[in-house]
C-alpha cells in the first residue's frame, strides 16, 4: 500500500469534512450546503462507505485530498502532508524529484524578480522605464508592492546573473526566462517593464513584460511552464483577495495596468485576466473568493463571441455578473488616471449582464430592419434560454419583446423552444435538490429516468433480495446497460446466498469508468419512503413502465412516419401491415 492509500485508509472523510462543514445524516450518507457554490438546498453529499464527496449542484467531487485542494486551495503534496500528519503516517521519501524541480522554478523566478526590480528602481538602465511608469501615474510604493521591474535591452544579462547564482541553462529555459539557442539560451524579456505574476498564494509563477518603446507585441508573457498556465491565472489575486472577500465582489479588468491603477486608487477588490476571455480555470478561481463578478473590460463583450462564451461559463457556474460601462473607448487605467471618482461611479452603476446585452444589441442593430431582427434573435434567444431563474428569465423575455415590439407570447415560445426539454412531472421520489435544479436542464427525461432506475437499484432496502426481471435493452445509454448487467449478476449472487447489498463489494469487479458513475449515483439522496421494501418496488415498477412507455412511444413515432410514407406512395399492403403494428403497440402502451 502506498502513502496515499495508507493515509486515505486512516482518515475518515466524514470527520475531516465535519471540521469544515456541518454534516447532517441523510440515509446512508451525510449532506450539507455546498461550500463551492451558493445554494439554498443542500446538495453536497458525503459517503462514509465510499469515502468520497460529491456536489450535485456544481458537480465537484472527490476524496479527502480533493476536498482539501478545493477548500483550502492546497496543492496535492500539501494535502498529503497535512493528512499524513493527522493520521500519524510517516511519508516515504519520494524518489522522483519532480516536486523539487518545481521548487527550483519558483526560486529562479524569485531571483529574476529581484534582478528586474533592482534594475528598475536602482540602476541607471532602468531610468527610462521608471520615468515611464511615473508618467503613467504609478507611485513608488505601488511599484514596490507589485514588485514591478525592468529587463534591460540585452540578450543575456539575466541569464548570466542566474547562472552565477547556480541555475543551469536548462532551468533557465524551463522557467521560460530564457529561450533555448545554439549556444545555450538568451533572455526572453528584453527592454521590457516586467510584472511578476504571483498567484493567490503568493507563489511567483511567471512574468509578463510590456514594451517601453512602442513595438509589437505590446506584452509578452512567460510561456506555459510546469508552474505557469496563463489560462487559469488571474493577475493581482495575491493582493486583492482579502478585499474581494470583504466586499463580496470582484472586479475583473483586462490587463496588468488596469488592475494596478484600480488597486492604487483604492478599489482593491480587482484582478486582471490578461486580455483573454474568461476561462473555466479562472471562473473556478474567482468562485473561491466571491459569487459576484463585475466585468470592467473596454470592449463590447456582447459583440465578441469569445467573451460571450466566457460569460456563459461564469453564468453557468452560478456567478452573478455585472458589467461596467466605460465610455469613449477608454480602459480602466485611463478612466482612473483622469478621475478616480468616475471609476467609482462606473463600478457602482455596473449593469446586470442581461441589461447589458440589451443595450449592446440596441447599439449594434436596427430592430426595424428584418435582417437585423433575425440576427438579434439568433444572438439573444439562446442566451435568454440559459437564464436559470424563472422569474429573471420571464422579466427579460418581457424586456426583449418590448424592445423588439413583438408579442411576449411569441418570444416566450421561442425561448422555451430553445430550452432543453426538462423533466416535467415525474412522480420520482428522488429528492428534488439532487435532480430538479441541476441535472434536469442538461439531460433529457429519458436519460434521467435511466439514471434514476440505476440509482434505485443501487439503493435496495436492507431486507430486499430483489433481482431485476427486465431486460437490459430497457436502457438506451450504453454505460447504464453495462452497469445494469453487472448489477444483475451481483444481485443474483447475493440473493442466492441471501446476503444484503454491499456497495463496496459490488464495486470490486467494476471497470474504472463505471465506478465513477456508480459513486455519483450512490451519493444521490432518495426519499426516506424508499427505505421501505414495498414503496421501493412500487417506485421501481413505475420507472420501468415509464421507460417502456417511452420506448413504445418512440416506435410509434417511427411507425407513423413510415405509414405516412407508404400512404404517399400508395403502398396499400405495406400500409396495412404497418397499421396493424401501430394498433398493437398502441394497445400495449395503453395496458402499461
Ligand atoms: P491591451 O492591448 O488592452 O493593453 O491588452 P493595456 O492593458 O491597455 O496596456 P497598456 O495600458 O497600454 O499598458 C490588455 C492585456 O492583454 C494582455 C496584457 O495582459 C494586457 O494588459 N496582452 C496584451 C498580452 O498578453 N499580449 C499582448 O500582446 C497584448
Ligand atoms: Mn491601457
Amino acid at each position: 500500500m502506498d502513502d496515499v492509500e495508507l493515509v486515505k485508509e486512516k482518515i475518515n472523510i466524514v470527520d475531516l469534512i465535519s471540521e469544515y462543514l456541518p454534516l447532517k445524516k441523510a440515509g446512508v450518507n451525510f449532506k450539507t450546503n455546498c461550500p463551492f457554490h451558493s445554494e439554498k438546498t443542500a446538495s453536497f453529499v458525503v459517503s462514509p462507505e465510499r469515502q468520497i464527496w460529491h456536489c450535485f449542484g456544481c458537480q465537484k467531487g472527490g476524496d479527502v485530498f480533493t476536498f482539501l485542494i478545493e477548500k483550502e486551495g492546497m496543492e496535492f503534496k500539501e494535502a498529503l502532508e497535512m493528512l499524513a500528519k493527522k493520521a500519524g503516517v510517516v511519508l516515504q521519501k519520494r524518489t522522483g524529484d519532480k516536486k523539487d524541480s518545481k521548487d527550483r522554478l519558483f526560486e529562479i523566478n524569485l531571483k529574476a524578480q529581484e534582478f528586474f526590480h533592482y534594475i528598475l528602481t536602482k540602476h541607471k538602465l532602468g531610468k527610462n522605464a521608471l520615468e515611464y511608469l511615473e508618467k503613467r501615474g504609478l507611485r513608488p510604493e505601488t511599484i514596490k508592492e507589485f514588485g514591478i521591474g525592468y529587463a534591460p535591452n540585452s540578450w543575456e544579462s539575466l541569464s548570466k546573473f542566474l547562472r552565477k547564482r547556480g541555475f543551469t541553462t536548462e532551468e533557465i529555459v524551463t522557467s521560460g526566462l530564457g529561450v533555448a539557442s545554439k549556444s545555450g539560451c538568451y533572455d526572453r524579456f528584453r527592454g521590457r517593464i516586467t510584472f511578476p505574476l504571483f498567484d493567490g498564494k503568493e507563489k511567483l509563477r511567471g512574468f509578463s513584460g510590456r514594451v517601453l518603446i512602442p513595438t509589437e507585441p505590446k506584452y509578452i508573457n512567460s510561456p506555459q511552464t510546469p508552474i505557469f498556465d496563463k489560462s487559469s491565472f488571474l493577475f493581482g489575486l495575491n493582493l486583492a483577495k482579502s478585499q474581494i472577500r470583504e466586499k463580496k465582489e470582484v472586479i475583473l479588468v483586462e490587463g496588468e495596468m488596469d488592475m494596478i491603477a484600480s488597486y492604487q486608487a483604492g478599489f482593491k477588490n480587482v484582478v486582471a485576466s490578461k486580455g483573454t476571455a474568461l476561462t473555466e480555470g479562472q471562473v473556478d478561481l474567482i468562485k473561491k473568493y466571491s459569487e459576484n463578478l463585475i466585468l470592467g473590460f473596454d470592449m463590447d463583450l456582447a459583440g465578441d463571441s469569445a467573451s460571450r462564451r466566457g460569460i456563459e461559463i461564469a453564468d453557468k457556474s452560478g456567478l452573478d455578473i455585472k458589467v461596467i460601462q466605460l465610455s469613449g473607448g477608454k480602459d480602466a487605467a485611463e478612466v482612473i488616471r483622469e478621475n478616480p471618482a468616475l471609476w467609482q461611479s462606473a463600478v457602482e452603476e455596473a449593469m446586470p449582464i442581461y441589461d447589458y446585452y440589451l443595450t449592446s444589441i440596441a447599439k449594434r442593430y436596427d430592430s426595424k430592419n428584418p435582417s437585423d431582427l433575425k440576427k438579434i434573435g439568433e444572438e439573444l434567444i439562446p442566451i435568454w434560454a440559459k437564464i436559470t431563474d424563472d422569474l429573471v428569465r420571464e422579466r427579460y423575455i418581457q424586456r426583449l419583446s418590448a424592445f423588439l415590439k413583438t408579442e411576449e407570447k411569441f418570444m416566450r415560445d421561442a425561448v422555451e423552444k430553445a430550452r432543453q426539454q426538462p423533466l416535467k412531472s415525474y412522480t420520482g421520489l428522488l429528492k428534488k435538490a439532487n435532480l430538479s435544479d441541476n441535472i434536469v436542464s442538461t439531460k433529457s427525461r429519458r436519460e434521467l429516468l435511466e439514471e434514476y432506475l440505476i440509482t434505485l437499484l443501487l439503493h435496495p432496502p436492507s431486507e430486499s433480495n430483489f433481482v431485476p426481471f427486465f431486460p437490459e435493452t430497457l436502457f438506451l445509454a450504453e454505460k447504464w446497460r453495462q452497469l445494469f448487467v453487472y448489477l444483475v449478476l451481483y444481485l443474483d449472487s447475493i440473493s442466492f446466498k441471501s446476503r444484503s447489498f454491499n456497495i463496496n463489494e459490488f464495486v470490486l469487479d467494476l471497470p474504472k469508468e463505471l465506478l465513477a458513475e456508480v459513486d455519483r449515483l450512490y451519493l444521490m439522496e432518495l426519499d426516506d419512503r424508499l427505505m421501505d421494501d414495498k414503496s421501493w418496488k412500487k417506485e421501481l415498477e413505475s420507472v420501468v413502465s415509464e421507460l417502456k412507455k417511452a420506448l413504445i412511444k418512440a416506435s410509434l413515432e417511427r411507425l407513423s412516419l413510415e405509414i405516412r410514407n407508404a400512404q404517399e406512395f400508395d403502398k396499400i399492403d405495406v400500409m396495412e401491415n404497418l397499421n396493424k403494428r401501430f394498433r398493437d403497440l398502441s394497445v400495449k402502451l395503453k395496458n402499461l
